[in-house]
């Protein structure tokens, strides 16, 4: 089975911190999420991946050079300048046949794949789209079906007032290679705006599959630090690395923690880091591979990408900060902020 990801956008509501990396390789629990995403989708029978790139297309493609285990056969589809969403998957179209899955790349999910793809059979569906009920639909593309499913309205971020049911456009798709013939070539050309509502209009069977298994996109800088806290709460069942040394708390290979340190779960500590006497780590605090937290330094509710430090006496709650950054010893960050790689704080 095949899949294209999406993964071609500028990733602007996680600025800062995309300036350097593409959104589809930023960590998620210290594993790029791209590779969460490869994980997910070989659960359910993905041998084939096509990665849509854009934007910053090197870290991804890599990544998967360095460490293709040969289960999934990668593909790359690169644009000279952004397609939108429909245009990208058009411009796959050559790797591209029979039934397929189409997922936006900043999705993390639990949706059940094989329950989607049986319910795109049963129905005889061209288009099945994953639903799943959110607060705020007007961040979304709202989706209204009847009672089989069939889908009456696409409308990609309503207004309040045009809001008629919580049930959104999870970013997982499953297609039927006909579809591609209804997306023009070689221009811009969005999947939300355009593809859905003009197939509604023209009467082409589409579904709707409503799951209520975990789902959130990580498309901004709370959303990514709601997805770690779920992950550290269990929300959603993947991988955490590291060894778990007692309940809620993963240190990996060659970590150092003092005696004197104070470790609230859930945390997590990547490999080759140092936790200094005094120091506090938790709840939700995730380090990546090498940071070093300083004497009686505070680290909370905050993600710590590779290579960070942070300097004695320094508080962090909310915070996220890219790779090899420095917090000067007893700085104070405590509402929602997030750094670029490299930056003195
Ligand atoms: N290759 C390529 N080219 N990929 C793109 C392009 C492009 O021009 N534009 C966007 N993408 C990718 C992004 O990288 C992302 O993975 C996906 O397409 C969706 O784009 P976002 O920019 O993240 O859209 P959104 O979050 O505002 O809305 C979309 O996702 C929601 C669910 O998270 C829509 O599909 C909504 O309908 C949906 O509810
Ligand atoms: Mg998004």
């Amino acid at each position: 089975m095949k899949a294209l990801v999406l993964v071609g956008g500028l990733g602007t509501r996680l600025y800062p911190l995309t300036y350097h990396v593409p959104k589809a390789m930023v960590p998620m629990v210290n594993v790029p999420f791209a590779e969460r995403m490869v994980r997910y989708l070989t659960r359910f029978g993905v041998d084939e991946i096509i990665f849509s790139v854009c934007y910053l297309p090197d870290p991804i493609r890599e990544h998967f050079e360095k460490h293709n285990t040969g289960a999934v056969k990668f593909h790359y589809v690169f644009e000279e300048k952004p397609l939108d969403t429909a245009g990208a998957i058009k411009n796959a179209e050559r790797l591209l046949d029979g039934t397929f899955f189409v997922l936006n790349g900043d999705i993390f999910v639990d949706i059940n794949l094989h329950d989607v793809m049986d319910f795109h059979r049963q129905r005889g569906a061209k288009i099945t789209i994953a639903l799943t009920p959110v607060d705020d639909p007007t961040a979304y593309g709202v989706v209204e079906t009847d009672d089989t499913g069939r889908i009456r309205r696409f409308l990609e971020k309503p207004r309040w007032d045009q809001v008629t049911t919580n049930h959104i456009n999870a970013g997982i798709y499953v297609f039927e290679e006909e579809v591609l013939a209804r997306i023009p070539p070689n221009r811009p050309y969005s999947v939300e705006r355009a593809l859905y509502p003009h197939a509604l209009e023209e009467g082409v069977p589409m579904f709707g599959f409503v799951s209520s298994d975990y789902w959130i996109d990580i498309g901004t800088h709370q959303k990514y630090l709601r997805a770690h806290r779920d992950t550290l709460r269990g929300c959603i069942k993947v991988e955490i690395p590291g060894e778990q040394i007692r309940d809620g708390v993963w240190v990996g290979a060659d970590s150092h923690i003092a005696e004197g340190a104070t470790i609230e779960p859930p945390v997590v500590i990547g490999r080759g880091c140092q936790i200094a006497t005094g120091a506090r780590l938790g709840p939700f605090a995730v380090l990546g591979d090498e940071v070093s937290v300083d004497k009686d330094a505070c680290v909370a509710e905050s993600v710590l990408w590779r290579g960070t430090r942070v300097g004695e006496g320094a508080r962090l709650r909310e915070c996220i900060l890219g790779r090899s950054c420095v917090v000067q010893p007893g700085t104070r960050v405590e509402t929602l902020t997030a750094f670029e790689d490299n930056s003195t704080v």
